[in-house]
């Protein structure tokens, strides 16, 4: 049963539910001031130990053998993308429900994307929608992990071994989080992490490749390095490379951030846990699944999903009312990532340099259709990551003020 919440909604000239500030983000204190004040007093701003440290301690919370660092989140999965093969002209499978940088990687690289449907449960692909996608041409598939959700890996490898596919998890929501004591980014052959300044670890930007390949990180950081091989001399460039490295800095702050990590993620799990039985059964609200074998979960994002007609009211006003009550929710990806101009406009051809390599795949994206995705990008609801590191009380509050515009709802339709 749950608790009447009473009163008139914030919206309607009400007291707002939740009036108090919300833990702000980033999170940073001491330890952050001084692993930078060494990094500036070492002089040692370049190819100190910091990056080496961050990597092997990275690599081995998500319980990787290797973790190549990088600038962001997009280089890291355009690095992952190259190094296991992906060359142009082959097919990439990705979800349409996620940041633009999964798809536009495989653009990038040469590659085409090739999009799937999701799992209206886990909002991550449906390993049925990415059977049905693949062709001939098909090299890999990429996974994400949406807010931290890591589903069942096994459907996924097993179309994988039958079809010979590479997969590449975008794990950039998902530092921490495991299948079955597995962590995200080693359950296929490679992940990627992004450190941007929202995520729950972040330097302002930065990324990270992990893997059990010794041979395919070491191609990664000849990538990152301007194609420079492993110990090899200074002017010496094997490979086509970049310049993708992280700076002493940037590894100083996430050294420092990687600290607390596990203790945040306790409590946005038991915060998140708090959510689900609040807003369980409560009519027009849907909750995304939860699958005991998911032994960790970052929960970048909560997520849940709205039922209109149900509710009786619009997303849009919904969000106005929840957003009047003091809850900074959103509506996240609004639009499937083939309905956004780069793809819809992609057959028309290139007005410039930018834009030809998508041109040049000759596809027409405007025929693709994910009606799982296109139903999500209407009714979900998201809640930022910094909500969930709130005390038990705030938490209450934050529910009882979903609660509470759910049954004001009609009053505002
Ligand atoms: C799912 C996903 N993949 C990739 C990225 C790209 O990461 P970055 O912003 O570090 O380039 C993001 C960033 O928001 C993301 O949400």
């Amino acid at each position: 049963m749950h608790k009447r919440i009473s009163g008139t909604l914030a919206l309607l000239g009400g007291e707002p539910t939740c009036p108090e500030p919300w833990p702000t983000w980033p999170v940073f204190d001491d330890t952050e001031r001084r692993q930078l004040g060494e990094v500036l007093e070492s002089g040692k701003w370049w190819f100190g130990e910091k990056v080496r440290q961050f990597e092997s301690e990275f690599a081995a919370f998500q319980g990787a053998r290797f973790a190549v660092s990088c600038t962001n989140g997009t280089t890291a999965l355009e690095m992952g993308l190259k190094a296991l093969g992906v060359v142009p002209g082959d097919e990439v499978i990705v979800p349409p429900y996620t940041f633009i940088a999964t798809a536009s990687a495989v653009v990038t690289v040469g590659a085409i994307p090739v999009f799937a449907d999701l799992d209206p449960d886990t909002l991550c692909l449906d390993p049925a929608a990415v059977a049905r996608q693949i062709g001939p041409r098909t090299k890999a598939v990429v996974p994400v992990h949406v807010g931290g959700y890591v589903p069942d890996p096994e459907p996924l490898r097993t179309l994988a071994q039958r079809h010979n596919l590479r997969v590449l998890e975008d794990a950039a929501h998902a530092w921490g989080s495991q299948w079955q004591g597995r962590g995200a980014g080693v359950l296929g052959q490679a992940g990627t992490f992004s450190f941007q300044v929202t995520k729950n670890i972040t330097a302002g930007e930065g990324g990270v490749l992990v893997t059990d390949d010794e041979a395919l990180a070491d191609l990664c950081r000849s990538y990152t390095h301007c194609g420079r091989r492993k110990g090899s001399a200074w002017y010496d460039h094997d490979y086509l490379g970049s310049n993708l490295r992280l700076t002493e800095f940037q590894a100083a702050i996430l050294l420092a951030q990687l600290g607390r990590l596990e203790a945040q993620i306790a409590r946005r799990q038991a915060n998140a846990a708090l959510l689900d039985r609040a807003l369980q059964g409560l009519p027009g609200v849907r909750l995304l699944a939860t699958a005991p074998q998911m032994t960790r979960r970052s929960y970048h994002i909560y997520i849940f999903r709205l039922d209109e007609p149900a509710l009786g009211v619009s997303r849009d006003r919904f969000l106005e009312a929840l957003n009047a009550e003091g809850v900074p929710a959103s509506k996240g990806w609004y639009r499937p990532l083939y309905q956004n101009l780069v793809f819809a406009n992609a057959h028309r051809g290139p007005a410039h340099g930018i834009m030809a390599p998508l041109a040049a795949q000759r596809v027409n994206y405007t025929q693709v259709h994910c009606p799982v995705c296109e139903q999500v990008c209407r009714d979900a609801v998201w809640l930022p990551q910094n909500l969930l590191l709130a005390d038990t009380p705030q938490v209450q509050r934050l529910a009882d003020a979903i609660a509470r515009v759910v049954r004001g709802a009609r009053e505002l339709a």
